[in-house]
């Protein structure tokens, strides 16, 4: 008995020493000192011992006991520090790797300008209405007083989408004018942003889809002035206080007088550059006395109201705020353009 208790003792510390996980050590733990294990089996022969031998085995039988206990805590304090460093390695954060930076959209430079003019207008009891893209040529020119033989009729100008061109693609927010004055109760002041299309080559000033703004007052007693009065100040607020206007006479079907508002170029200050190309001015929108013809067309009497309309183009607002040199920029859509702004 004592060659066996002296074994397992020799066998059971050396297999502790190498188990490396905290199950290999239950197992252990079971095997030498668990009900059924290998040292409890020998206790339980103590009783065929004599009576000399009984306390001798006993005390021995005590001392593995005590040993491999030991043993197998030391053993299980060695593993849970290996796990803990094992667990701590694996874990590591290195926080000096730089972050990976999270790129943030933001609006598009044109609808920042979109906005500011919106905000003009709402401020000057304006309503903001949306239309269609895809208008009526009845719509688009017939209502608006342009003749069967208005070049801008023509298909090598507009995209028709039918074979009788009668539906098209708008080539300007125009017809908003007559949907406003077809839907709305006067008074009426609206502005309608929105795409507009034209067969145009595309370079540094045109492109076949661009953004126009339409406004459209229409009450008793609307004369000329109103209509200067209103674009100066939305004008100046747009490009600053100083900002000087000249309003040219001009030509459009539906507005009767027509002119063209410009602005001294806000980069040479009027003594002429690349940008204003000499002129000194830069053409910034079309506006008029809406045509009496117009008016009765939506069914409004001339005789008792009167109205002005104008239409921005919007792409030229943002090229001038922003100090763009090149339209394509605003449509491509680079981001390491757009995030300039
Ligand atoms: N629709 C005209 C254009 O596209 C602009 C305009 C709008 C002119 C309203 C007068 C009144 O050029």
């Amino acid at each position: 008995m004592k060659e066996t208790l002296e074994q397992i003792r020799r066998e059971a510390l050396a297999a502790l020493s190498e188990t490396k996980t905290a199950a290999d050590l239950e197992a252990l733990r079971v095997r030498y000192l668990g009900k059924k294990g290998e040292l409890t089996a020998l206790l339980k022969q103590m009783g065929r011992l004599s009576a000399e031998e009984r306390p001798v085995m006993g005390q021995l039988a005590n001392e593995v006991r005590e040993a491999l206990t030991e043993a197998l805590a030391r053993q299980q304090t060695v593993l849970e520090a290996a796990a803990l460093h094992a667990r701590l390695e694996a874990e590591t954060l290195d926080v000096t790797i730089p972050g990976k930076p999270v790129e943030v959209g933001h609006k598009h430079p044109m609808y920042t300008v979109l906005d500011e003019i919106k905000d003009i207008f709402i401020g000057m009891g304006f309503d903001i209405l949306d239309g269609p893209e895809i208008e009526q040529a009845e719509y688009n020119f017939t209502k608006l007083n342009a003749p069967e033989d208005h070049p801008s009729r023509d298909w090598t100008d507009t995209f028709y989408l039918t074979e009788d061109s009668s539906v098209l693609l708008r080539s300007q927010t125009s017809p908003m004018q007559i949907r406003a004055m077809e839907t709305r109760e006067l008074p009426i002041r609206i502005i309608s942003p929105g795409r507009v299309y034209r067969k145009d080559e595309v370079d540094a000033t045109h492109s076949p889809m661009f953004h126009q703004i339409e406004g459209l007052v229409v009450d008793k007693g609307i004369t000329m002035a109103d209509l200067k009065g209103t674009l100066n100040t939305v004008i100046r607020q747009i490009y600053g206080p100083d900002t000087q206007t000249r309003f040219r006479p001009h030509h459009f079907p539906f507005t009767e007088p027509s002119c063209e508002v410009d602005i001294q170029c806000h980069k040479c200050g009027g003594k002429g550059c690349p940008t204003c190309k000499g002129e000194g001015w830069i053409e910034v929108l079309g506006a008029g006395m809406v045509h009496p013809k117009v008016l009765r067309n939506c069914n409004v009497d001339p005789d008792v109201y009167s109205g002005f309309a104008f239409g921005f183009g919007l792409e030229r607002l943002a090229l001038g705020q922003f100090k763009i040199s090149d339209m394509r920029l605003i449509f491509e859509n680079d981001v390491r353009f757009l995030s300039q702004f």
